[in-house]
């Protein structure tokens, strides 16, 4: 029943969420606003100026569209630095295999990421060729928790979404995959992504046993005819 799996990038494939909570963590010290690890969860997953004001609000802080403009592009040059040095090897253990393993069973393989930097990190890891289709932030007007990337991924690949499975990190990717019409594997911890039909800590851990499991639980209650 599952035809295609759609991954998500930072947090999933390769560990650039990190990185994006080094550089936000970098710019929230600049303004003096408090920012944790769990302030951090809100971030993932949302475009770049939706970051920034949600930084913003942490922290109380209003300001100028230019302004906050300014001030994302400084955290994405950090953000760019940190994925410029990037080895091959940061990709998470077991997950270039995965996706061989998935094309070879005749699953369709996508990269559904909101970050405008991800086509930079696939091919910085050599994994370009590995999906069929990608879409990424420079893709759509909406990002997660709209379902609008997962769609248009799905469009690509010729598959119904109900026969889709998401593969994500973020709360609002969860979200956005069941917006979606999608099942969700996540990938981190269960209190974090219980809407998730599963949750397990690596993608690497990924087996196809899980496929079939997922494919017999519906968390949102629409994807069965
Ligand atoms: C998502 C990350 O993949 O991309 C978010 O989870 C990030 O943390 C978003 O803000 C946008 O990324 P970028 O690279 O376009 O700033
Ligand atoms: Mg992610």
């Amino acid at each position: 029943m599952i035809k295609a799996i759609i991954f998500d990038l930072d947090g999933v494939i390769v560990d650039t969420a990190r990185y994006h909570f080094l550089a936000w963590k970098r710019l929230a010290d600049e303004l003096a606003i408090p920012f944790t690890e769990t302030d951090n969860e809100r971030l993932k997953g949302v475009s770049r100026m939706r970051s920034m004001e949600i930084l913003l609000e942490i922290g109380g802080i209003t300001m100028s569209e230019t302004e906050k403009e300014k001030l994302a592009n400084r955290k994405n040059t950090w953000f760019v630095d940190y994925v410029e040095r990037m080895l091959p090897e940061e990709i998470y253990p077991g997950v270039k295999p995965l996706l061989e393993k998935l094309r070879q069973r005749g699953i369709q393989v996508a990269l559904a990421s909101s970050s405008k930097n991800a086509k930079t990190v696939i091919q910085l890891l050599h994994i370009q060729e590995l999906f069929e289709v990608v879409v990424d932030g420079t893709m759509i007007v909406h990002s997660k928790p709209d379902p609008e990337i997962f769609l248009l991924a799905a469009m690509r690949l010729g598959i119904p979404p109900k026969e889709c499975l998401v593969v994500e990190d973020a709360e609002a990717g969860v979200e956005a995959a069941h917006a979606a019409g999608m099942r969700c594997l996540g990938i981190g911890s269960p209190e974090q992504l219980f809407k998730a039909e599963k949750v397990i800590s690596k993608t690497g851990d990924f087996t196809m046993e899980m496929l079939h499991e997922i494919e017999e639980k519906d968390k949102i209650g629409k994807l069965e005819d």
